[in-house]
């Protein structure tokens, strides 16, 4: 098999490999990820901003429809605060995620956020921004503010699929998708996306496609884990559908391995909602590729709210009992912490190179 053009046999192939043939699987992803990125891991402290947001996704626990979510918003202050704690313990980065807003209220805010968190750190945190859909004019008004990464799942590569698990409407189009990560690009940032792993009607041939489509869009990082229901969203109607959680997984893993044998130098996230499934899922998943760990510094009284999906963990705790808990939980693999460090992807630096 030529190790730099796996066509989409192969990667099915990867995805269903049975006891034995993960093992090589992994085994070949971890050698790959110490020769490309080292055995380190970098760390990007996660405020959860808002959970207000215009959209429907069907899937999603935080949708507009929902009515049993409180709405919240962190204050500018609380944000900051955050920013300082990041800072004091040496995270080397944040990342803001929220709801989607489009109004113009909201865009200034993030704006002048951006430039305190800027200011209080003197340049030293990098910033990562999981905003949504936004115009090219703002993605540039962020990045000019000071953000340099930004993450938009596509959540699946698939037209068809998409359409399963978004309202029919102009809001959540997949064309608009695909033009918000190229805006996303166009306005300077690091792009990262990734997808949902055990969808209700999705197919490993779809996995395979979704694999090819990250490595087609040449994409810097990736953030993908398991689909977990959430019991007040429509999606939930068809649980009948859904792999087991320990399924979802297994496969979570596989696409974690499989993509850093695809793409060797780009980061990839342990996601929080592996850890939903398996109290050592985002260890487990550094083991086979991940390089990446976003530690939630929420303040403590809003993580209970920002529920995307089920048995979301660590939402009764606060940042100092995740800060003991990472060097703790690294420990135990045995992988480095890059503290200070902003850990950008080694795959834009190197496009920036030539
Ligand atoms: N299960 C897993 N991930 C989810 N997300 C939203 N809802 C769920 C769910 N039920 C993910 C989406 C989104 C990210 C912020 O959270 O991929 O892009
Ligand atoms: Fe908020 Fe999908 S429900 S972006």
């Amino acid at each position: 098999m030529n190790q730099d053009s796996f066509n989409k046999e192969d990667l099915i192939r990867m995805l269903n490999a049975d006891e034995d043939d993960r093992i090589v699987l992994f085994k070949k992803s971890r050698e790959i990820t110490d020769l490309q990125i080292g055995n380190k891991v970098y760390l990007r402290g996660l405020i959860e901003y808002s959970n207000v947001c215009i959209k429907d996704c069907l899937y999603c626990g935080i949708r507009k429809s929902n009515k049993n979510t409180q709405r919240y918003t962190v204050s500018d202050e609380d944000v900051l605060q955050c920013a300082r704690y990041a800072l004091e313990n040496n995270y080397g980065s944040i990342a803001i995620q929220a709801g989607e807003r489009t109004d113009k209220i909201f865009i200034s805010k993030i704006t002048s956020l951006l430039q305190k968190i800027k200011e209080l750190s003197n340049g030293k945190l990098g910033v990562t921004l999981s905003l949504g859909e936004q115009t090219l004019d703002t993605y540039k008004e962020w990045f000019d503010a000071g953000a340099h990464r930004y993450l938009l799942r596509i959540e699946t590569s698939n037209r068809e699929l998409y359409s399963k698990i978004h309202p029919d409407n102009a809001l959540h189009s997949f064309d608009k998708r695909i033009e918000a990560l190229q805006n996303i690009r166009k306005a300077g940032f690091q792009l990262g996306t990734g997808v949902m792993i055990g969808l209700p009607y999705q197919t490993i041939e779809n996995l395979a496609d979704d694999l090819l489509f990250l490595k087609a869009m040449d994409v810097d990082m990736v953030g993908m884990g398991p689909y977990i229901e959430h019991l007040e969203t429509p999606l939930n109607e068809v649980h009948h559908l859904l792999h087991s959680r320990q399924e979802r997984l297994d496969l979570t893993f596989k696409m974690i391995a499989s993509l850093r044998i695809l793409m060797k130098d780009i980061n990839i996230v342990a996601a929080t909602a592996l850890q939903a499934i398996d109290k050592m899922g985002r260890e487990k998943a550094i083991r086979y590729g991940a390089n990446i760990l976003m530690p939630n510094i929420t303040p403590g009284n809003f993580r209970n709210n920002y529920k995307l999906y089920q048995d979301k963990p660590c939402t009764d705790e606060n940042a100092a009992d995740c800060s003991s808990c990472i060097d703790v939980r690294m420990n135990m693999i045995g992988s480095q912490i890059g503290y200070n460090e902003w850990g950008d992807s080694k795959h834009f630096k190197k496009q920036k190179q030539v």
